[in-house]
């Protein structure tokens, strides 16, 4: 049987609270979808949280509640699914792309803080916390507090992770959650923003229903971002599961470094002190012949991803919008980056194919 690089679990409670919802008659959003934002926010530890249709839509809503638009330059790494720079470029703005650390995958604050001084028009920080390890906050928020310029977070990949003991979603000034089913947990399509300040959240609810407060009158332009009840309902029980799945999830990772951390050609991922990783993706950095080890776990049946092949900074419209950046850490970490199946779902039996599949593989290699 083949092993997928991802699988949600969907178990009969997640069913029985959809056919709950389904039998009330109230399809669109209602009372799941309240109870859903708030359990989510209580469980991030912010206030204030608007549930959307994706991780995309909170992303672009997210930007807009800040007044991101024409003539304004938002900073992001280019390391990252596409949604973290076009919801950029849906505002009307320019991504100004941040190099990595290529040991965390994560934006590099050294490199923050060159385009911080060479800027002119920069009006938010946009992090991603990338396969589940939290950024380093502590320097981000210093130059954010330095420059004056908010942070929003990208917690697409990095539910329930820690920094220095907290949830990352609760640092910046807002933040953004997918609920894609790949993600640690899952509402079908779906997403979340959090906020602890209320007048953003406010604006962020109207946003999401065509600019209105009450039915039928809009005060600016909107859309309809709305999540339905029946993925709030299907949310609500994931969100029970999370922990455990988390930790799970850890204990596949914490296995895979101790069979494979000693081949000096493969980096298993590093972990900095202030982190408590979800892994979201388990990636290593392979330095040779990282094509070859992916066609070899194909052919093995073993589901693999290389998140992201292609960096955001080189892909076609962005490329012809921003020109030639310079990010050499990212453009090496494409090359090198590949992500094994570290999902809960995993028995130790796939666990030790897995890595005994790569270990046979690098030892050939190294020969
Ligand atoms: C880092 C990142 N940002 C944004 C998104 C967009 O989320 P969605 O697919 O729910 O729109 C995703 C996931 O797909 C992601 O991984």
């Amino acid at each position: 049987m083949p092993i997928p690089i991802s699988k949600p679990y969907i178990g009969e409670e997640e069913k029985k609270a959809v056919l709950e919802v389904l039998d009330s008659g109230f399809l669109a959003q209602g009372k799941n979808t309240a109870l859903f934002e708030k359990e989510f926010a209580t469980y991030i530890g912010v206030p204030e949280a608007v549930a959307t249709s994706s991780g995309t839509s909170a992303l672009f809503v997210a930007l807009k509640a800040l007044g991101i638009g024409p003539n304004d330059e938002v900073i992001t790494t280019p390391f990252t699914f596409v949604a973290t720079a076009s919801t950029i470029i849906q505002c009307g703005a320019l991504p100004r792309f941040c190099d990595i650390d290529p040991r965390t995958f994560n934006i590099a604050p050294e490199s923050l803080e060159r385009l911080l001084k060479t800027g002119k028009n920069i009006k938010a920080i946009l992090i991603v916390h990338l396969y589940g390890l939290p950024c380093p906050m502590d320097d981000i928020l210093s130059l954010s507090r330095q420059y004056d310029i908010p942070v929003v977070e990208d917690c697409a990949q990095a539910h329930g992770a820690l920094f220095q003991g907290k949830k990352v979603g609760s640092f910046g000034t807002l933040s953004a959650f997918s609920f894609y089913p790949t993600k640690n947990m899952t509402t079908g399509e779906g997403g979340m923003i959090l906020t602890a300040e209320k007048d953003l959240s406010e604006k962020c609810r109207m946003l999401i229903n065509h600019g209105s407060k009450k039915k039928y009158y809009h005060e600016f332009l909107g859309y309809n971002f709305r999540m339905t009840d029946l993925a709030a309902a299907i949310g609500r029980v994931q969100l029970t599961r999370l922990d455990a799945n988390n930790f799970q999830r850890q204990e596949n990772a914490r296995f895979y470094t101790e069979q494979l951390s000693t081949h000096p050609s493969v980096m298993t991922p590093y972990v900095p002190e202030y982190a408590t990783p979800v892994f979201h993706q388990y990636t290593l950095k392979i330095e040779k012949n990282r094509d070859g080890l992916s066609r070899y776990l194909e052919e093995k049946g073993v589901g693999y991803g290389i998140y992201y092949p292609v960096p955001l900074h080189k892909q076609g419209y962005i490329r012809r919008l921003v020109g030639d950046v310079d990010c050499p850490a990212t453009d090496d970490c494409s090359l090198k980056v590949l992500s094994i199946p570290v999902h809960p779902l995993l028995k130790r039996e796939e666990l030790e194919e897995i890595a005994s599949l790569i270990t046979s593989f690098i030892g050939e290699e190294v020969h």
